[in-house]
C-alpha cells in the first residue's frame, strides 16, 4: 500500500505527480473547497471555469473525478503535477459521519486516478462538526485502502500505483497526528483483508494461528496462546471439535490479549473487552454440502476472526487503553467419513448441548464455544463478529451488516461506532419468541431455524444462550465481509469489514467509561 505522509513531517516533495483538489457541487457549478488559491507552490486556479468544467462532464457531485493532464507531459518540458479534480458534493452534505465516508472515497479516487508511481498531493476540505485531525484520518484511510491489492498469486507484475499520499490540510499537526492514525487503521484492515483473501488451502487453521503469533510476537502489550487439538479437547469445545471432526486438518483457538501499559480507570474499575471471531478456513457446508457456486467465496468464512484480531493490532499501536481479550476458534468444515452429521448432538463448552441438523450451519457451533469461554473470563461487554448467515445477505444486502445483542445501550453505541468508521449496522431484533425455532426434539436446541424465516435472528438467538447476562452484541458481516466490486476504497475480495468499528469502539474513552461503571448485580 501506498505510504501516507503529511507536509509537515515530508515537506513538499521535489516532484509530485498530481495535486488533489477538493471541489464542491453548488447551483453555480463546481465550486473550489479550500479557500488556499493555490496549495503550497503549486498555482491553482482559485476558481474554476463552471461552464468549462461543465463541458467534461464534471459538477463536483460526490466521488467524481476529473483528471487535468499536465500539458508538460507532452512538451518533455519539466514536469508539472496533473490537477486532479475531487468532487465533494455540496458543501451542506459533508459534514458529520457522511462527510467523513465522502472523505475517504474522495481520497479513494483520488489515489485510483492521479497516476501510476510517484507521490501525489491531496488537499483536504473542512467537515463541519469533524475535527481536522479526523478528516486527515479518514483521507488516510480511504486513500491507502484503495491502493491496497492482493496480487501475491500473479505471476506478471501489476501496474503500479502511486507509492505516496502526502496530505494537506489547514492545521499540520492535526494532520499528521490523524494521518498516521488513519495509516495505522488501513495497515490493519489491510492485514485482515489479507487473510480473507489467501487461499484456504495455504490458510489452514494451523497456519492461520502461527500467522496470528508471528505478527504479535514483538508487540510488548500483546500476548498470544494457542491452543492445539489435545488442548481443545481437554478444554471441552465440543462445537469446535464437532465442526473439525470432517476435517484432515485440526482445529485451533487462539486467544490474544491486549494490556496496555496505562489502561483507563474509572471509580477504581479498570474495564475489559471480549471480542470473538468467527475462524471457519472453508466452509463447504460438511455433509450438509452446498452446491458449487455457493462454496466459491467460502474461503472468506474466517473473515470475523480476521477482523477481531486485526483491529487488536490497530489498537495497540494506537494506544488503546482498554484491556480487550479476543477469542477465535479456527476450523474448516468439510465432509468426511469422521465429519458429524445430520441428527448429531454436540455437547458444548458451557454443557449445553445441540443437535447438528445441517452441518452449514457451523458458525454458531464453534461459536458457542468461543462465547462461552469469553465470557467465563467475566468481561465487561462482549462482541462477535461472524459471517454467520446468507440470511442477513438476503435481508440487508451486500454493505450492511446485521447487529444484534442483549443490551440496547450496547447495541446503540456498536452502531454509532460503526457510522463513524463508514461501516453501515445495521439492527435486527432479538426476538425471544423466535427461541421456539430452535428448540430440538433431543437436544437443549438445534442449530437450524425455520426454513425462509429470520434466519439471522435464529442463529443469534443460539449465541445468546451462551452469554450468560454479559452485555453481548454480534456483528453478522456475511454481506459486507466480501465485495464483488472495485468501489471507493474496496477492491474485489476481502474488505476488512469490522475492523474499523471495532477500532473505533475499542479506543473510545466514553466506551471504556460505560465499560467500567455500568451498574452490575
Ligand atoms: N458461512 C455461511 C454463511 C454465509 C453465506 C457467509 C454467504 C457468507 C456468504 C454459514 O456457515 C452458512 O452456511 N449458513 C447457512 C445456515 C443454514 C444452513 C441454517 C445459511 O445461511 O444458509
Ligand atoms: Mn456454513
Ligand atoms: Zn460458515
Amino acid at each position: 500500500m501506498i505510504d501516507v505522509t503529511t507536509l509537515s513531517a515530508a515537506g513538499l516533495p521535489a516532484e509530485l505527480a498530481a495535486v488533489g483538489v477538493p471541489v464542491h457541487s453548488s447551483g453555480d457549478g463546481p465550486v473550489v473547497a479550500i479557500d488556499r488559491g493555490g496549495v503550497d507552490g503549486v498555482d491553482l486556479p482559485a476558481v474554476l471555469d463552471a461552464r468549462w468544467c461543465e463541458r467534461q462532464g464534471f459538477t463536483g457531485k460526490a466521488a467524481q473525478i476529473l483528471v487535468l493532464r499536465s500539458p508538460n507531459a507532452a512538451t518533455g518540458a519539466a514536469p508539472a503535477p496533473d490537477v486532479v479534480l475531487v468532487g465533494l458534493g455540496p458543501v451542506a452534505a459533508l459534514a458529520g459521519d457522511k462527510g467523513r465516508e465522502t472523505v475517504r472515497r474522495a481520497a479513494a479516487g483520488f489515489v485510483r486516478s492521479a497516476g501510476s508511481g510517484g507521490t501525489a498531493l491531496l488537499a483536504l476540505p473542512d467537515v463541519a462538526g469533524v475535527p481536522a485531525a479526523d478528516v486527515a484520518a479518514a483521507a488516510a484511510e480511504g486513500g491507502s485502502l484503495a491502493s491496497y491489492r492482493f496480487d501475491g498469486y500473479r505471476s506478471a507484475d501489476p501496474s503500479p500505483g502511486l507509492s505516496a499520499l502526502v496530505l494537506r490540510g489547514g492545521d499540520p499537526v492535526a494532520v499528521a497526528e490523524g494521518a498516521a492514525r488513519g495509516a495505522q487503521v488501513a495497515r490493519s484492515v489491510a492485514l485482515a483483508r489479507d487473510l480473507v483473501n489467501e487461499p484456504a488451502g495455504s490458510l489452514t487453521p494451523e497456519r492461520f494461528a502461527d500467522v496470528v503469533s508471528e505478527r504479535f510476537a514483538s508487540n510488548p502489550a500483546i500476548s498470544v496462546e494457542v491452543w492445539d487439538e489435545a488442548r481443545i479437547t481437554d478444554e471441552r469445545l465440543g462445537g469446535l471439535l464437532g465442526v473439525a471432526a470432517g476435517s484432515e486438518r485440526p482445529p485451533r483457538l487462539v486467544r490474544v490479549e491486549y494490556r496496555p501499559d496505562d489502561p483507563f480507570e474509572f471509580d477504581g474499575r479498570v474495564p475489559h473487552l471480549a471480542l470473538v471471531g468467527k475462524g471457519i478456513t472453508f466452509d463447504s457446508g460438511g455433509l450438509s454440502i452446498k452446491p458449487a457456486a455457493g462454496m466459491e467465496t467460502m474461503k472468506t468464512d474466517m473473515g470475523g476472526a480476521a477482523a477481531v484480531l486485526a483491529a487488536l493490532e490497530a489498537v495497540a499501536a494506537m494506544g488503546g487503553r482498554t484491556p480487550i481479550t479476543a477469542w477465535a476458534p479456527m476450523t474448516e468444515n468439510l465432509p468426511s467419513g469422521t465429519a458429524i452429521k445430520p441428527g448429531d448432538v454436540l455437547t458444548t463448552r458451557s454443557g449445553k448441548t445441540i443437535e447438528v441438523l445441517n452441518t452449514d450451519a457451523e458458525g454458531r457451533l464453534i461459536l458457542a464455544d468461543g462465547l462461552a469461554l469469553a465470557v467465563e473470563a467475566g468481561p465487561d461487554a462482549v462482541i462477535d463478529l461472524a459471517t454467520l448467515t446468507g440470511a442477513a445477505v438476503v435481508a440487508l444486502g451486500k454493505e450492511i451488516a446485521g447487529l444484534l445483542g442483549n443490551d440496547e445501550e450496547l447495541v446503540a453505541t456498536v452502531q454509532a461506532a460503526g457510522a463513524r468508521a463508514g461501516e453501515p449496522l445495521w439492527p435486527l431484533p432479538l426476538h425471544e419468541d423466535y427461541s421456539a425455532h430452535i428448540e430440538s426434539e433431543v437436544a437443549d436446541m438445534k442449530n437450524t431455524g425455520r426454513p425462509g424465516q429470520a434466519g439471522t435472528i435464529s442463529a443469534a438467538l443460539l449465541l445468546q444462550e451462551f452469554v450468560s447476562d454479559v452485555p453481548w452484541a454480534h456483528l453478522d458481516i456475511a454481506g459486507p465481509s466480501r465485495t464483488d466490486d472495485n468501489r471507493g476504497y474496496n477492491s474485489k475480495g476481502g474488505t476488512g469489514f469490522g475492523v474499523r468499528t471495532l477500532v473505533a469502539l475499542a479506543t473510545s474513552e466514553e466506551f471504556a467509561r460505560w465499560l467500567a461503571t455500568r451498574p452490575r448485580d
